[in-house]
């Protein structure tokens, strides 16, 4: 073994100076640069090289994607997407949000994303594969996003398509393809009329409450000061997170009642 070790070392070796060597005394042939033979009107007559495909032209031609469009430049998602059409064989889906449908947003929703989430929220749009039509009836869920997957709970985008229905899923967000905007076998951008909202940045659930009754009291305060309400904000609170279902904190509000009534 130890002895192929070592003959494999001195053959890499070996190798590679050679390779070194040649290259050295290589230059005197390297000038085989075609000498611009024949310059004759061809900028005119050709086509102008595909190059990869530009996304913003495309939706911006569309019309009714400009906060799109923004945000996508102001991530520079826009940029990482040129260089992705240009080097992946797998192609790139980006489901687009009209204008209307940021607009219909909660307002200050953009505003109160870090710059972090809003390249997520926007990468959270864009599939790292080509999807044509027919492919949304047999994909499978959940799909991997540019965000991100669903590992966690963190970016889980599920499309299921009958008939001529394609059906979006985001869990907060359902929405569904509202148009084709573009497709050419490599790029494809359909037209949605919601933006999709993943669990990462607007999951609504509080985080998990911290069990540890020696820190209730302080807890307490803290609701005290938060809320100049008096007893019955905790009453109706207690009703809330029984709706919602939420055991932990409706526990933890109990105790915060039995503390105060005590
Ligand atoms: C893509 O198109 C937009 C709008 O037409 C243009 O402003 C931008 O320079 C283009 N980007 C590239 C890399 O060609
Ligand atoms: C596209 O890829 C080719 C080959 O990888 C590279 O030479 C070229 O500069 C790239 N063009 C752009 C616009 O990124
Ligand atoms: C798509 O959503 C619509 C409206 O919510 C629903 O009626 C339909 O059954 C859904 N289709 C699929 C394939 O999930
Ligand atoms: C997405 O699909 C997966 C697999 O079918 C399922 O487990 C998950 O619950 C779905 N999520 C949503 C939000 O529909
Ligand atoms: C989305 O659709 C699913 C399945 O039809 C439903 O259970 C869920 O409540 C809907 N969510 C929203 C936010 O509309």
């Amino acid at each position: 073994m130890k002895q192929f070790d070592h003959l494999m070392l001195f053959f890499l070796l070996h190798t590679c100076c050679s390779t070194l060597l040649t290259l050295a005394q290589a230059p005197a042939a390297a000038p085989v640069v075609a000498p611009k033979a024949a310059p004759v009107l061809a900028p005119a007559s050709s086509p102008a090289p595909p190059g990869p495909t530009n996304v913003t032209k495309i939706l911006e031609k569309a019309g009714q994607f400009s906060t799109f469009i923004r945000l996508m430049k102001a991530t520079q998602v826009a940029n990482q997407l040129l260089g992705q059409l240009n080097n992946t064989n797998n192609g790139i889906t980006i489901f687009a949000p009209t204008d209307s449908a940021f607009s219909s947003l909660k307002s200050g929703t953009l505003n109160s994303l870090s710059d972090e989430q809003k390249v997520e929220l926007i990468q959270f749009h864009i599939i790292p594969t080509y999807l044509s039509s027919a492919q949304f009836q047999t994909i499978s869920n959940p799909l991997r996003t540019q965000a991100g997957d669903s590992g966690d709970g963190k970016f889980p985008l599920n499309v299921t398509s009958t008939g001529d229905t394609v059906n979006i899923t985001s869990g907060l967000t359902n929405t569904s393809v509202s148009g084709t905007v573009y497709t050419d076998g490599q790029l494809a951008v359909y037209q949605i009329d919601r933006v999709l909202q993943p669990l990462q940045i607007f999951d609504p659930r509080p985080p998990a409450p911290a069990p540890a009754p020696a820190k209730s009291k302080k807890k307490k305060d803290d609701d005290v000061a938060d809320s100049p309400a008096d007893d019955s904000t905790d009453n109706s609170k207690a009703v809330r997170f029984t709706m919602g279902n939420n055991v932990g904190l409706f526990g933890f509000t109990a105790i915060v009642i039995a503390l105060i009534s005590l």
